[in-house]
């Protein structure tokens, strides 16, 4: 059989890290990525002019360029229709259709597939009426029931307010309501715990489970400041090993799996739980997304062994031998930071230069992995365009190791305003010498 044709869509560090894994497979002939971004060049060849949220054009050009599988990052082409697209055109796609990312793109879905299919997630309650959520708010708040708002829609991590008081809660049920997604919100029971994202394959009826990683979401050191699309993240995840996985599976996983496939909507692609591990109820979904993390993804992909290229076409052709295939975790530990634009997230400031971050090329596998995410190159060099710039990715035997290794990558990068959390995963440093 001659090499694998790839064709990755998305341009963040989710995909710098996919298309860089996927082309050290050794029966991976080509990779090429659309649109990619400035640091994309050194793992795959960029598809100039091609919009990844164009269904019917990713649709042509995969025809004609015939690729075995498309690999579709981010969530923005999975909710346009790309999948669907792809799926008529006969072209062997890893992502799910339009139907089945509602999984992530309408978190009130989520709510109703995660009830039908009995996953342990927070109650709550949808509202398109601005008087009845406040007047819900309002109850909640006597009976001493703290609640999260959430947008129902795409918010690129901008749609849920975790508020501490009433008002706090009034006013961003006031502002959520005012969004774009036609003005429905979920209100839901507030949930302490540990969080933690897990990833497992689906096909159709298939699981099979794949890592979990911690995010950090918040701007800054000790989670304060806004919520991101995520500053950093490490994997493995001390205490939530093997076995919390394949709890996780069959909990979660495998029941909405099985209940999509049930009402022919089967899911295909990866699935990303966010969980959160209370102490009464054990681990409860807060959200499903239909890719990926990022920057989970960062850390997940490079500490996965075997032939993901065949694992990934295993899932597009619904393949199970392939899907659970030769798929391996070495062993110890990555540490990704993540390098943001200053004022990012409300606004942050580009066409910054940006040096000391050349990006990963296929041929590295070293302690340190450079994923680009809003760059572009220049005649003079890389240019910053937009919020997460780029994530440095660590690897050692243990966490120490990987953290010095990434903090190693953040101290040589140059980027005026550059914002970057300088406490991931210390917190696993401080569990570990108290369990000494
Ligand atoms: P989500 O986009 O749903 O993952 O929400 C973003 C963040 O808000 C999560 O990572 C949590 O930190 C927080 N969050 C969401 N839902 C809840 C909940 N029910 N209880 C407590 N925190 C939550
Ligand atoms: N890092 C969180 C996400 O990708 O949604």
């Amino acid at each position: 059989m001659s090499g694998l044709e790839i064709l990755v869509l998305g341009g963040g560090g989710r995909e710098h890290a996919l298309a860089w894994r996927l082309s050290r497979d050794e029966r991976v002939a080509r990779v090429r990525i659309a649109p990619g971004n400035g640091g994309t060049p050194a793992v795959a060849e960029t598809v100039a002019d091609l919009d990844p949220l164009d269904p019917s054009a990713v649709a042509r050009h995969a025809s004609r360029e015939r690729y075995d599988v498309v690999v579709v990052g981010p969530e923005a082409p999975l909710a346009a229709g790309v999948s669907d697209a792809l799926d008529q055109a006969g072209i062997n796609v890893f992502g799910p259709t339009r139907e089945a990312a509602r999984l992530e793109s309408s978190k009130a879905y989520a709510k109703r597939q995660m009830r039908r299919a009995g996953v342990p997630t927070a109650q709550a309650r949808a509202f398109t009426d601005l008087d009845a959520a406040i007047a819900h708010a309002t109850a909640e708040d006597a009976a001493g029931r703290r609640l999260v708002v959430k947008a129902d829609g795409l918010a690129g991590g901008k749609g849920v307010a975790v508020p501490d008081s009433l008002d706090a809660t009034h006013e961003a049920i006031r502002s959520l309501m005012a969004g774009p997604d036609g003005g429905q919100i979920l209100l839901e029971e507030r949930l302490t715990g540990r969080e933690v994202s897990a990833f497992a394959l689906v096909s159709g009826p298939m699981v099979v489970p794949l890592a979990a990683a911690c995010d950090y979401k918040r701007l800054g050191d000790g989670d304060l400041g806004p919520n991101t699309g995520g500053m950093g993240a490490y994997a493995p995840v001390p205490w939530f090993g093997a076995e919390a996985l394949d709890a996780v599976t069959a909990s979660v996983f495998e029941p909405v799996a099985w209940l999509m496939a049930r009402d022919a909507v089967g899911y295909r692609g990866v699935l990303y739980a966010g969980l959160i591990l209370t102490e009464d109820q054990g681990p409860m979904v807060l959200e499903f997304n239909a890719r990926f993390g990022d920057p989970e993804a960062q850390v997940v992909l490079p500490m996965l062994e075997g032939d993901l290229a065949a694992a990934l076409l295993g899932v597009a052709t619904g393949d199970r031998g392939a899907m659970e295939g030769s798929l391996g975790t070495r062993r110890g530990t990555a540490v990704g930071v993540v390098v943001a634009s200053e004022g990012y997230p409300d606004a942050p400031v580009t066409a910054r230069s940006l040096d000391g971050a050349e990006p990963s090329s296929s041929a590295d596998d070293g302690e340190l992995l450079v994923f680009h995410a809003a760059t572009q190159r220049t005649p003079s060099g890389y240019e910053t365009s937009g919020g997460r710039v780029v994530t440095f990715v660590g690897r050692g035997s243990d966490l120490v190791a990987a953290r010095e290794a990434a903090y190693r990558g953040v101290a040589a990068c140059e980027l005026v305003g550059g914002q970057y959390r300088s406490d991931i995963a210390e917190r696993e440093l401080a569990d570990q010498s108290e369990s000494v």
